[in-house]
């Protein structure tokens, strides 16, 4: 079993949904290309898991003109030269005649609920054997543990309380003796169209959460991919810290963002629950997420890697998730009129 939303890292309340996928990916690419510089010529770029944050690299590679192969659990249309297909679990594993070609890679899987990376598990040995220029590895922020509100950054030690973390902390330093050029990337809770509270709201499902001081990060996806991109660049130059946070500029409670995207939909949200009464009916996962609070810093992206946000705090986000999500009626009829 994977941990999959488990790494979620904030509470609020995300839903995917399949239709926006398309738009979705067309309307990110025209700001984040012209934002980008093209991985070298000779580059394939292997994607594995298309996820959420998966498919969003693999489109802004493509229309950067990489070849970029992805991977699937249960591709579609079964196996294809550029979608792969890899379940670590079912040991589907890609031939290195695939993999042929391959000089970057990005895994997006979550560690094995024993721990173990299922990339370095079934794929290590080739891995090895590949003339690898870089590897990213998604990680969390969950590394860092609990930091009662402090500010946290890539120097400070990681001391995660979950267990989950815990077992994300080690892949993570599997992944960094695998002798590969291997940079994290620690991802607080990721949003973006599809993963985001709108449809929550129209639901009448959100009850914010007063929690006074309490903050998350977050990140939304267009900014996971861009990175992503942004640091392959720096690591051809010579710049590839091992370790990078990957956020936003403003840590922000779950009722800030929750009533932000109300007001944009012209709703109101139901009145508030004190943390202590909201706390009897929450998941353990939930209470998981709110036993750690923190502020994760992106000074090394932003300022000495020089990567720009595209979404730098959650109000440019929802907004950006609005109307990419089509939900926006007043967006809807521009578009059709
Ligand atoms: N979501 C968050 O808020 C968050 C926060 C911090 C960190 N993270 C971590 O960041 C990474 C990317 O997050 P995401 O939300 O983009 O993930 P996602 O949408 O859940 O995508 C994960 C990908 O992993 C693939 N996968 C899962 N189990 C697999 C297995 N046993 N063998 C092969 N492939 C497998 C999935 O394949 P299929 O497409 O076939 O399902 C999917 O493509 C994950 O490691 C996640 O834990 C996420």
């Amino acid at each position: 079993m994977m941990e999959s939303d488990e790494d979620t890292d904030s509470d609020e309340l995300v839903i995917a949904d399949q239709r926006t996928e398309t738009n979705t990916l067309v309307l990110m690419l025209n700001e984040l290309v012209n934002r980008c510089r093209p991985l070298p010529d000779n580059a394939t770029l292997l994607v594995l898991g298309a996820g959420f944050s998966g498919s969003r690299i693999a489109a802004l590679a493509r229309s950067l003109g990489t070849r970029v192969l992805t991977t699937c659990r249960l591709p579609d249309d079964g196996d294809n030269d550029q979608n792969l297909r890899f379940d670590s679990q079912l040991g589907r594993i890609p031939t290195a005649e695939q993999l042929r070609g391959v000089t970057h890679l990005i895994s997006t899987i979550a560690p094995e609920r024993d721990g173990q990376d299922p990339v370095l598990r079934c794929l290590g040995d080739q891995l090895q054997a590949m003339p690898l220029e870089w590897v990213g590895y998604l990680s969390t922020t969950g590394v860092y543990g609990d930091r009662q509100g402090g500010w946290v950054s890539e120097n400070d030690q990681p001391t995660p309380t979950q267990e989950r973390s815990k077992r994300r902390l080690a892949c993570e330093q599997t992944w960094l003796a695998s002798n590969l050029p291997v940079q994290i990337l620690r991802l607080p809770g990721i949003y973006g169209p599809g993963r985001s509270p709108f449809q929550a709201i129209r639901r009448g499902e959100i009850r914010p959460i007063d929690k006074p001081n309490h903050v998350f990060s977050r990140v939304h996806v267009e900014d996971v991919a861009g990175a992503c991109i942004h640091l392959i660049d720096r690591a051809s130059h010579g710049q590839r810290p091992t370790v990078v946070n990957v956020c936003d500029d403003l840590p922000a409670a779950p009722a800030d963002v929750q009533r932000f995207a109300s007001e944009l939909m012209g709703l109101s949200l139901p009145a508030s629950r004190s943390f202590n009464e909201a706390f009897e009916s929450m998941s353990p996962m939930a209470r998981s997420f709110w036993a750690e609070n923190r502020r994760v810093r992106n000074t090394l992206l932003c300022d000495e890697l020089g990567y720009q946000l595209l979404h730098p705090n959650y109000r440019q986000g929802m907004r950006d998730c609005w109307e990419q999500e089509g939900l926006n009626p007043r967006e809807s009829t521009s578009t059709a009129a």
